[in-house]
């Protein structure tokens, strides 16, 4: 059942293993109801029964509007979503989950280059089903560690030579220079997966001129999280409340003592959820979210991560 025009009670209705420590989980509405649209590149967010929220790319048809479809790696290292979401994810079991929101469109181009590392395949693959019924040039370089940990590896590599594996234990990294130079001019090049592959395919494009552009979505931060610098006060305009957040403890922690349902997702500043708006205060931004323009103008901060240069922050909250 719909619960609002935002949350969504969804029944996972198929779970099963798509590679290594990776599962596939299929939702659909208890009630039969159709859900809400969307397009490649979306992503929805699940409420874990824990309290964390964690967001994970739709993998499925945007056309089927019956069911959504999502695939997550277990990660030992992680903070928890992911092996919550593997021990709880059973057939008929339901989950809180918001609707569709999209921070990785995809541009109409009559080409594309898809560059996906381990679990980042996943909003690629919606892509590419969308690329191939507008009848545009693409090309999938897809990456990962050993055959057995890449979801969907089979399905893609079907499509042929347009879909290059490259399995890290037999072929080491992907030969960016080489694989950018060839692509046709006007190339719109869509990467998603590991930080340190994002930021190797991003300086890599700078040397390509004759590319269209560059998108990218991170499914980890792209270095260890900094929380050092000193304590500061932040104050809370709408709410009326002032605290110190102390050296070593994010803002996000302080403000959900105030307002527990401030979102969040990630935690290490690259999904843009908690972001919040800055009326006063100079940020000191430390997420791999906001482009360095928007860091420059310092109108909207992600409090999980950033901190403050100045000794008092005043936040739209
Ligand atoms: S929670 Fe993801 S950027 Fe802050």
């Amino acid at each position: 059942m719909l619960t609002s025009t935002e949350r969504l009670n969804l029944r996972a209705s198929a779970v099963r293993s798509v590679a290594d420590e990776v599962i596939e989980v299929t939702f659909e509405s208890p009630v039969g109801t159709d859900l809400p649209v969307w397009k490649p590149g979306a992503h929805i967010e699940l409420r874990l029964p824990s309290g964390l929220s964690r967001q994970y790319s739709l993998c499925g048809d945007p056309q089927d509007r019956s069911t959504y479809t999502i695939a997550v790696l277990r990660e030992e290292a992680g903070r928890g979503g992911s092996r919550e979401l593997h021990e709880i994810a059973r057939r008929g079991a339901e989950f809180d989950v918001r609707v569709p929101k999209n921070d990785f469109p995809l541009v109409e181009s009559d080409s594309y280059l898809f560059i996906g590392g381990g679990i980042g395949i996943t909003p690629l693959i919606p892509m590419i089903a969308d690329a191939r019924r507008r009848g545009a040039t693409w090309k999938l370089v897809y990456g990962g560690r050993s055959a057995t940990s890449m979801a969907y590896r089979d399905m893609l590599a079907a499509h042929g030579d347009v879909v290059d594996v490259w399995i890290e234990e037999e072929r080491g990294y992907p030969d960016l220079p080489q694989i950018l130079a060839s692509s046709p001019a006007s190339t719109q090049v869509y990467t998603c997966g590991p930080g340190a592959m994002i930021d190797a395919v991003s300086k890599e494009v700078q040397k390509h001129v004759h590319l269209g552009g560059l998108h990218f979505e991170r499914f980890g931060a792209s270095g260890p999280i900094d929380t050092s610098g000193g304590s500061f006060e932040v104050e809370l305009r709408r709410t009326g409340v002032t605290f110190t957040v102390p050296e070593g403890c994010p803002i996000l922690n302080q403000v959900h003592e105030v307002l527990p349902d401030h979102p969040f997702s990630c935690e290490e500043g690259y999904c843009g959820e908690c972001e919040a708006r800055v009326i006063e205060g100079e940020p000191d931004h430390r997420d791999d979210y906001l482009t360095a323009e928007e860091q420059k103008q310092g109108n909207v901060m992600m409090i999980c991560v950033s901190r403050c240069k100045s000794a008092r922050l005043v936040l739209d909250l």
